[in-house]
């Protein structure tokens, strides 16, 4: 079975919060997100509201025909938005203020007796709970012993290797990961920096459940789109 893929429309709330309006509307995009193709549809709510809105989980909710998964840090405030919300699943991710994106995984076990209570709050919901980090065994142990239903490896060092010889050597770290997380029953997704370009061997690891996608696909929806948004705007200058 071909692995699902779940989109991260995070970027098109950027652009609008960019100039703090409407438009593009996030909710749009996660409709024709799922006409094209996509199993999932993600969303990071960060602390600080920089892109995705409250407003846009609960319209996601609403609206999508797939599942929803909430990005969030493990934090008293996203675990109540989370309990109202109802997501499909929740991928738990560390955040640091000021961060540009996602650096690296949760460190599992430094914090194990918290996640464990968040995972159980959300699992008491039937939140499915995913935790994103790194290809590191000790950490994945750590993560199916607190109890979370998925890991999602971490792909940005795949995704950032300046040479082949990295990047390959990367590709073996996940897979082994993939590979040791399946076999202690965890399910395994996996994203971050994916692209046109490094997905392909990362789809082709066995079992992997879902990848999440999301700078590089809203990155080529603007290229793709630029000629015809371009027209349709010298059409109303006619
Ligand atoms: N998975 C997780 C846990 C993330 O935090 C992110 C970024 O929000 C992604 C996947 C998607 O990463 P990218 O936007 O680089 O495709």
């Amino acid at each position: 079975m071909p692995v699902l893929l779940g989109v991260n429309i995070d970027h098109v709330a950027t652009v609008r919060e960019a100039r703090g309006g409407r438009e593009p509307e996030p909710i749009a995009a996660a409709l024709l997100a799922e006409l094209g193709g996509a199993d999932g549809i993600t969303v990071h709510l960060r602390g600080d509201r920089r892109h995705i809105k409250e407003r846009d989980l609960f319209m996601l909710k609403d609206i999508i025909a797939t599942k929803l998964n909430l990005e969030m840090a493990a934090t008293p405030e996203m675990v109540g938005i989370s309990k109202k919300l109802k997501p499909y699943s929740c991928t738990l991710v560390p955040e640091e203020p000021g961060e540009l994106t996602t650096q690296g995984g949760l460190d599992v076990i430094s914090h194990q007796d918290h996640l464990k209570e968040v995972i159980k709050e959300l699992k008491e919901q039937g939140i499915v709970v995913s935790i994103f980090i790194d290809a590191d065994s000790a950490q994945i142990k750590a993560a199916k012993a607190i109890g979370a239903d998925f890991i999602e490896i971490h792909t940005g060092v795949y995704a950032e290797a300046e040479t082949e010889k990295e990047q390959e050597e990367e590709l073996q770290r996940i897979i082994e990961a993939a590979r040791l997380a399946q076999n202690i029953g965890l399910r395994v997704n996996a994203g971050h920096g994916l692209n046109y370009q490094n997905v392909r061997p990362i789809a082709q690891i066995p079992g992997l459940v879902e990848l999440n996608i999301g700078h590089s696909i809203i990155s080529r929806a603007v290229l793709v789109g630029i000629e015809r948004a371009v027209r349709d705007m010298k059409a109303l200058l006619q």
